[in-house]
């Protein structure tokens, strides 16, 4: 056996090793991701036609202490919906999604 044939032996079983590896690697994370693609809301007021809400800026207001904030969930996954309970961040790094909370701020002001 010459030393190109032992090289290239060498080098495809390398090769043949890290693609089996990253295929394991990849239907490993896969499998133990419990957020899988179809529809975004899998528990949230499922008896509605539609989930929509309204609200009044001046009750927004008065959840948000100055200087304070309020984050809403936008990926439908929270625990403690409407609100963000940081679940997101899973269900991208699962996904390959990229969505995260409605952050509302309330500044100070000099009354405050
Ligand atoms: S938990 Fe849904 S946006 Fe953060």
């Amino acid at each position: 056996m010459t030393d190109n044939s032992k090289l290239y032996i060498a080098l495809s079983a390398t090769t043949a090793a890290v693609g089996v590896a990253s295929v394991l690697a990849y239907f490993f994370r896969r499998g133990y991701c419990k957020h899988k693609a179809g529809p975004i809301n899998h528990i949230i007021r499922k008896d509605e036609k539609k989930v929509t809400d309204v609200v009044d800026v001046e009750d927004l207001l008065s959840m948000i202490k100055p200087g304070g904030k309020i984050s809403f969930c936008r990926c439908w996954k929270s625990q403690d919906w409407p609100y963000c309970d940081g679940v997101h961040k899973e269900h991208n790094k699962c996904t390959g999604d990229n969505v995260g909370a409605l952050n509302i701020v309330r500044k100070k002001t000099s009354t405050d």
